[in-house]
């Protein structure tokens, strides 16, 4: 069976050929840190950087390793004008003639990573919006604005999933020639959700509105929603957001008391704003309790959100207990 490949899907999708090249950079180093990830123990890639990144988290050897890798890529494409990442402090200026600024998630659920299970890199485009050199607040646009969002999946299958803003679709690398090929067209999420995804051990800290639609969930068939509902978490964004589109369901990371000042623990520009974009062009919703996430004007690179994504009728019933 021949298979359309990603260069000859972009070529057939209206997309400019300076994207184009912005996405044929970003699938090469996938793949690039798919053999890297495989390797594994044996080349000494596991386990901790001993450094911190900007938002005070430990940063992982692969971390470091995948955000370089992508960053040397990008800045090698003349489309690209500045790039943000998750592991970067500051905004990297790159071509001062580059028609797009990429951001990303270099290595999404990195606590999954010396547990040889799944993570995922997750990348936004968004058009340049400034004069050259690019600034941090070049990059401050909604959501709504992306070019172009998508995640790769390392599971057992490394996929790359993608929306240039008309539908969703799935690629299946071929590990012999390295190519991404087209295995899924349409990527639909069914409207309504069986299956909820949230870190249940952080329920004492939720505030009450999620207190109480969880609880709901959890009563099943006895309580109000009178339906059974499963449960799964990953602890990766990208491979529990990679089940929604594939089966539907509702994910969500939100508001905890323990960091009262902090909106949640996702990040707008490198999770939020990508993850929504192919949610809402599968079909699905994305809010965070008082509004459409795509919607937000952000104020800061690394700002955070809280998130409820997924099936559009599960997401308004979840919204709808915190505008009660
Ligand atoms: P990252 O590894 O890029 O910091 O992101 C981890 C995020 C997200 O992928 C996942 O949904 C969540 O953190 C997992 O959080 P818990 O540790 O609470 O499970
Ligand atoms: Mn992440
Ligand atoms: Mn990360």
């Amino acid at each position: 069976m021949s298979r359309v490949a990603l260069p000859q899907y972009l070529e057939s999708a209206a997309v400019t050929p300076e994207l184009q090249t912005v996405l044929l950079g970003l699938a090469t180093v996938s793949a690039d840190i798919s053999k890297a990830l495989a390797k594994g123990a044996l080349a000494d890639i596991l386990g901790a950087a001993g450094a911190e990144n900007v938002q005070g988290e430990d940063q992982k050897k692969l971390d470091v390793i995948a955000n370089d890798m992508i960053k040397d890529a990008l800045a090698a494409l003349p489309a690209v004008r500045g790039l943000a990442s998750e592991e970067e402090a500051e905004v990297v200026p790159c071509h001062t003639d580059g028609r797009y600024l990429v951001t990303f998630d270099p290595l999404d659920g990195s606590s999954n990573i010396d547990i040889n299970s799944m993570v995922g890199t997750i990348f936004s485009v968004l058009p340049h919006a400034g004069e050259a050199p690019v600034t941090e607040q070049d990059f401050l646009q909604p959501g709504r604005h992306q070019q172009a969002a998508g995640y790769v999946l390392y599971g057992p299958s490394v996929m790359l999933v993608l929306s240039t803003g008309n539908g969703v679709v799935m690629f299946t690398l071929d590990q012999d020639t390295g190519s991404y090929l087209l295995t899924e067209a349409e990527v639909v999420i069914p409207v309504e959700a069986k299956e909820f995804s949230i870190n249940m051990s952080n329920q004492r800290h939720w505030a009450a509105p999620m207190q109480s639609y969880i609880a709901d969930l959890i009563s099943g068939k006895d309580g109000p929603r009178s339906k059974d509902f499963n449960m799964r978490w990953v602890a990766a964004m990208v491979a529990d957001v990679h089940r929604i589109l594939c089966r539907g369901g509702l994910f969500t990371y939100p508001w905890d008391s323990r960091k009262p000042d902090q909106a949640g623990k996702l990040r707008l520009m490198y999770e939020a704003n990508p993850m929504g974009f192919l949610v809402e062009q599968a079909g699905g919703e994305i809010w965070t309790p008082d509004g459409k996430i795509l919607d937000i004007q952000p104020d800061h690179i690394h700002q955070r959100v809280p998130v409820i994504l997924g099936a559009a009728n599960e997401v308004a019933l979840c919204v709808d207990y915190h505008q009660r």
